[in-house]
């Protein structure tokens, strides 16, 4: 089979190489992201491969449709970039990759959490700033000793409760479609009980617009005085100008951040583009209770060569039998 795949980043390639050699697939590996303007490049292939957060837009489905090209896999999780009407209008079917490795995000929700507990970020920053009385001072809390809410218990917010009860911490969750895994180390909560109990919250939900800024002023005033906020979620879950006033006031002690509100191409390709920078990122980068990470939780080898051979696998799967595992059916 023919396949154009988008978006390959340099640690993608031997994967690709690997898997195009072992199943003997023809594979075309572009760097560049699918857009209006590159999808012309896919022309007479059987399907289309591709990782971005950049939009899957309607002009993409329309040529893809003109180009008679019915299926497209994704490498990642997220689908809150992808115009799904469009997609139906044109006739693809997508599918995405939604268990590369879960524990990777969930572990690095985790050791964001862990390094604001013991406020390592402060520590080192009053250590650089000649503030050495101060370094020692800085008194941290023990995971044990923590109620941790999970907003999300799916594939990746269960992986983070396992690792969370392992660490002793008390664990609840809000969830409206509550997991069947009775085995669950936690408890379902609402959300306004979550927050008003949690002093650790830690998103794991989708980007999709219903859950726009579900952390806001108002369910920041609803968090315990001293709690810190994790998210490797998506960055429209957190009003980011409300947050920085919560850190700001101190009601927040810190958060950890991975994916920003106003992230854009720049920032998760800063290997091409060397810098991203916006006020409200410059000015979180500035303080030490704050975790600033670009979009990088997934990212582990194991992921990345599970993103590459699982989704390659369900475009094959869907080019020969019309279905596979992962499609993607929109809500
Ligand atoms: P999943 O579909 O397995 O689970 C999501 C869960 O969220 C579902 O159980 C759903 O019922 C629940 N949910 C939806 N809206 C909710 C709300 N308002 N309140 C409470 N629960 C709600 O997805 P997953 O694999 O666990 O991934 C979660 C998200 O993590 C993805 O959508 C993606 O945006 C993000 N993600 C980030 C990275 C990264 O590198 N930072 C990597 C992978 C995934
Ligand atoms: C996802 O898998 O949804 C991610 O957020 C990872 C990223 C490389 C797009």
């Amino acid at each position: 089979m023919k396949i154009i795949a988008y978006g390959a980043r340099v640690d993608e390639i031997p994967y690709m190489k690997q898997w195009a050699q072992e199943t003997g697939n023809e594979l075309t590996i572009k760097e560049e992201l699918l857009e209006a303007d590159t999808v012309e490049w896919a022309k007479g292939y059987d399907g289309i491969n591709c990782l971005q957060t950049t939009p899957y837009s309607a002009a993409v489905f329309d040529k893809m449709g003109d180009y008679g090209i019915h299926y497209l896999t994704l490498r990642n999780v997220g689908t809150d970039n992808v115009d799904f009407a469009a997609a139906a209008k044109n006739g693809v079917t997508l599918a995405n990759t939604p268990a590369y490795s879960p524990e990777a995000i969930a572990e690095f929700a985790v050791t964001m959490t862990l390094n604001l507990l013991r406020r390592v970020g402060e520590v080192e920053h009053a250590l650089r700033h000649g503030d050495y009385a101060g370094s020692t001072q800085l008194i941290g809390r023990e995971l044990r000793s923590q109620t941790v809410g999970i907003i999300g218990a799916g594939r990746i917010g269960r992986a983070a409760i396992q690792m969370f009860s392992g660490f002793g911490a008390k664990v609840i969750t809000y969830d409206p479609h509550p997991s069947k895994d009775d085995t669950l180390a936690c408890r379902y909560a609402d959300m306004d009980e979550l927050l008003a109990a949690s002093d650790v919250v830690d998103l794991h939900i989708p980007g999709v617009p219903a859950n726009d800024h579900i952390i806001d002023a108002r369910a920041l005033a609803q968090m315990k005085p001293g709690a810190v906020l994790i998210n490797t979620a998506r960055g429209n879950l957190v009003d980011t100008a409300a947050m920085i006033a919560a850190l700001e006031s101190g009601h927040l002690a810190g958060a950890g951040i991975d994916t920003y509100e106003h992230e854009t191409a720049a920032l998760l390709d800063m290997a091409h583009t060397g810098r991203f920078s916006d006020p409200q990122w410059d000015q979180l980068q500035k303080m030490p209770n704050v975790l600033l990470t670009p979009h990088v939780a997934y990212y582990t080898e194991t992921a990345v060569h599970n993103m590459v051979t699982f989704s390659l696998t369900y475009l094959t799967e869907l080019l020969t039998t019309g279905t596979t595992e992962t499609i993607v059916h929109p809500k």
